[in-house]
């Protein structure tokens, strides 16, 4: 039997370009489809792109303004429609950052969340069964909510394509979101961690969750040389382009001959531009990370529950302080930022 609802929900909408025309809003609560399942969120992870969905930038945005913003939610299931198989009332539950991406190459037809299709900053979503996973066991929502974006991409670079394994060494650009993932999931392979940050307090804090050495990047000292001389000229086997621009250049000089450079962020800008010489000789493999599939993201759910990896939230805010929660995101989190919904 189905758990009853009230028949009206809040949830936040953008009516036009700019985090300041964000509204809360009263609506009826959603009703499932034959296919479809009604979702209580408990929480839901805020992603550097939602900064520029909700400003009108983000590129693979399609939806035309009101919108609701939001790609990842944790929630438990009130009611399914009637032809549902995969799940059940009270199960807990992820969304998947794209709708439609199962397995395999991904599919032209496949949507994401809040951009592409309504997102989920509301207290219930109604979802295509398909487009939901199973919760960790671990992780209470909070946590667990970080999972979908962040942790994903950082799982399908180093794992899932990335062939990662101990003994080899990582680096990531910043301490948000995917590179704190980066940081856990490469330290639960037993591969080192260098992490580049613009912080003091940042790069404190690395340490203590495993890094091997920070770099500060507003230094004279190009960070890539920094890294030749702290791997003793050998370079590294990972990267996680998380800037664009010229920085691409600089992972270019610090990759080690044959090593992988996952292609995944715009923090400073969208195209990305390197001297091709150096690497004719460094052979790199050069590889772009569009977030991952459903398999891959139930993968690094049994990951994070065998590791009881516990992923790095920088701050949780109420359901009706969702403002301020992009404020602290645009002005740089540690690991992830969190609305707690329910
Ligand atoms: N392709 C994909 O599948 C995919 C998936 C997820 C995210 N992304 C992209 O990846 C990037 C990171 O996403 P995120 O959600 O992890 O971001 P985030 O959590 O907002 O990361 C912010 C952190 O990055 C660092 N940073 C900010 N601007 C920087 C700059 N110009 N140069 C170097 N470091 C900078 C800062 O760390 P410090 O203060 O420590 O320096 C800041 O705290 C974004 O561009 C996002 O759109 C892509």
């Amino acid at each position: 039997m189905n758990q009853s609802t009230n028949s009206t929900m809040k949830r936040w909408t953008v009516a036009r370009p700019g985090a300041q025309h964000l509204m809360l809003e009263q609506v009826p609560v959603p009703t499932p489809g034959e296919h479809e399942v009604l979702v209580r969120v408990d929480a839901v992870s805020l992603n550097y792109r939602d900064i520029g969905v909700i400003e009108g930038k983000e590129l693979s945005a399609e939806m035309p303004f009101p919108i609701t913003p939001g790609s990842d939610l944790a929630g438990h299931v009130v009611s399914t429609g009637s032809r549902v198989t995969r799940f059940r009332e009270a199960d807990t539950v992820l969304g998947t950052f794209w709708a439609g991406w199962i397995d395999g190459d991904w599919p032209a037809h496949a949507r994401v969340l809040g951009g592409s299709l309504p997102g989920v900053l509301a207290q219930y979503v109604v979802l295509h069964e398909d487009w939901l996973v199973r919760a960790p066991r671990s992780l209470d929502a909070a946590q667990a909510s970080t999972l979908p974006c962040a942790g994903l991409t950082a799982w399908f670079a180093l794992v899932e394509q990335g062939g990662l394994h101990a003994g080899q060494t990582v680096l990531v650009q910043g301490t948000g979101g995917v590179a704190l993932f980066g940081l856990q999931l490469a330290r639960a392979h037993g591969a080192q961690v260098i992490v580049t940050s613009g912080s003091e307090d940042k790069r404190r804090r690395v340490l203590e969750l495993g890094a091997s050495h920070v770099i500060d990047r507003t230094v004279d000292v190009p960070w890539d040389v920094q890294v030749r001389e702290y791997t003793g000229g050998r370079g590294v086997d990972h990267i996680f382009e998380l800037v664009g621009g010229e920085n691409l250049g600089a992972s270019l000089r610090a990759i080690r001959q044959g090593g992988r450079i996952s292609l995944i962020g715009v923090l400073g800008e969208y195209a990305m531009t390197f001297p091709s010489v150096p690497s004719f000789l460094t052979r790199p493999v050069i590889q772009g990370i569009g977030v991952g599939h459903r398999r891959a993201l139930e993968a690094l759910v049994r990951a994070v529950d065998a590791v009881a990896l516990q992923p790095v939230i920088d701050a949780s805010y109420d359901f009706d302080r969702v403002p301020e929660a992009f404020e602290h995101l645009k002005r740089g989190a540690f690991g992830k930022i969190v609305v707690k919904v329910s």
